[in-house]
């Protein structure tokens, strides 16, 4: 395909791959997974996958979308038709994520609009699961919509979808230029507001201090690997898509290197000032921190408006911008999203932006709609669960061993990223990806699939596990292999000189 989009400036492919990467995991996820993984004892588990795997992975990623110039199915498969399925598999899993992540973008919505008068009231995991979700009884139960969500979750499909419209330039670089700068800004007063809050250095120690009892259980390092893949948008097709825009002579590794340590250095910041915000609440009402958290998908929705309430002063302010930032950060990761099967679905059957858009887009809107069920909630905590585990984090393991052992381009992709690159990749990159990575993500994720198969997810019942989270987890990897089988036009598949058009 001819004159591939591409970015209008370096800025702004670096504020997009950012704001791709910055988005609920930072704020939602994180904050949960660390908790549920043993608080500070996730600290170390986190920072060896953000080292070893994550920045490494980063810079494969964008390396493979700057030299194959495509979406993850068409760069994987103009490396061999072998690893196309790969690429299809990483669009599925990010198809589903962004069904359930939209619905998150809308609680977002209505959140910010019930703290300008803290409509939550004194009950607040009341409100949420029963005056705003409506919760079903059992899990498995979709019930009817629920409007509360449906009609936010409408706004969020078409300010997504909208910017997607628009194109590569004028939609995704211009939205990113503009969200990504508020969000840091709503998200710093917030944070400097935490930490001077009494308590605020209970809530950090609970944070950062070790705990090695967990070290070497398995699900504390896939739930690490599975966060830092997420957080990092890597394994899930969007750092290949977005880097494929790039311009011949861009800078690969000083861009990753930006993006990881953005997205980390926010991961962090929210960090401190979600368990700042923990220590004030547990001082507040005299117990441990940990007795303030309950972990789960509703941590966000159901600690943070106890804690607003609490606040000394300007709490309708703070919780404007807390929320706020929560939709700012999931919008700009949601576009990056489904901006990844948009790509693959243009590259592949050649089809017009706006009718992918509208193909791609319009089916995950529609799925989407199962979260505004009363029953939403179940089917989001086991998707999030299971897509991340054996879906990112899988997918990231397999695209390493398949890129690393099979394909042996390591050395072809060190030799392209420096190429264009100030800072020069050495063994270290290869030795990470190719030993260190597979190694222990491959045995961790071995331990865990074994602890899952043992003992069901959060205590739901096989059913309904099998039905929403493996069978989710594996028919997109079926979904892939079927994808790859379609034969590609030989002119879209090729390399085309033309479209390697240089700034
Ligand atoms: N990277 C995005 C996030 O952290 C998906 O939410």
């Amino acid at each position: 395909m001819e004159n591939r989009p591409q970015w209008g400036s370096r800025a702004g492919f670096i504020l997009a791959a950012a704001g791709s990467a910055i988005g609920l995991g930072n704020i939602w996820r994180f904050p949960a997974v660390a908790y549920e993984n043993g608080g500070g004892a996730f600290f170390l588990p986190y920072l060896f996958a953000l080292l070893t795997a994550g920045i490494p992975l980063l810079i494969m990623e964008f390396t493979i979308g700057h030299k194959y110039r495509g979406s993850a199915p068409l760069s994987l498969a103009r490396i061999s038709r072998k690893y196309e399925w790969i690429g299809w598999w990483q669009l599925g899993i990010s198809f589903v994520i962004s069904v359930y992540y939209a619905a998150i973008i809308a609680w977002a919505m209505s959140y910010s609009i019930f703290s300008l008068k803290l409509s939550w009231g004194d009950d607040t995991e009341g409100f949420l699961f029963g005056e705003y979700l409506k919760l079903a009884e059992t899990p498995g139960e979709f019930g009817s919509l629920v409007p509360g969500v449906l009609i936010p979750l409408i706004i969020v499909w078409v300010i997504t979808l909208g910017v997607l419209f628009k194109g590569v330039k004028k939609g995704i670089e211009v939205a990113n230029k503009i969200m990504l700068p508020a969000l840091f800004v709503l998200f710093l007063i917030i944070v400097i507001r935490a930490i001077t809050l009494d308590g605020a250095i209970t809530g950090l120690n609970a944070f950062f201090k070790p705990n090695w009892d967990v070290i070497f259980d398995g699900k504390v390092w896939v739930a690490a690997y599975g966060q830092i893949f997420f957080s990092l948008s890597i394994g899930f097709a969007i750092m290949v898509t977005y880097s494929s825009y790039l311009p011949k002579k861009s800078d690969i590794t000083n861009n990753a290197f930006i993006t990881g340590f953005a997205n980390s250095g926010f991961e962090l910041l929210a960090g401190i000032g979600v368990f700042s915000i923990l220590g004030f609440m547990a001082l507040q009402q005299g117990v441990g921190v940990d007795e303030v958290v309950s972990g789960g998908v509703g941590l966000a929705f159901v600690v943070f408006p106890q804690i607003i309430n609490q606040f000394p002063a300007f709490n309708e302010f703070f919780g404007f911008l807390f929320f706020g930032s929560l939709v700012l950060a999931g919008l700009t990761s949601l576009i990056s999203i489904v901006e990844t099967f948009v790509a693959g679905v243009q590259d592949k059957f050649n089809v017009s932006r706006t009718k992918s858009v509208l193909v791609g887009g319009g089916l995950a809107a529609i799925i989407s709609i199962m979260f505004a069920t009363k029953g939403g909630l179940y089917f989001l905590d086991v998707a999030d669960y299971f897509i991340n585990n054996f879906g990112v984090a899988l997918a990231g393991l397999i695209e390493v061993i398949a890129i690393a052992w099979f394909a042996r381009e390591l050395k072809n992709l060190q030799q392209h990223a420096n190429s264009v690159s100030d800072i020069k990749l050495g063994a270290w990159w290869r030795i990470c990806l190719s030993v260190i990575t597979p190694i222990i993500l491959g045995y961790m994720m071995f331990d865990n699939l074994k602890t899952n198969i043992a003992e069901n997810y959060g205590g739901f019942e096989t059913w309904f596990v099998t039905a929403y989270g493996w069978a989710v987890a594996v028919g997109v990897i079926l979904l892939g292999i079927i994808f790859s089988l379609i034969k590609w036009k030989k002119s879209n598949l090729d390399m085309n000189e033309s479209e390697e058009v240089s700034e």
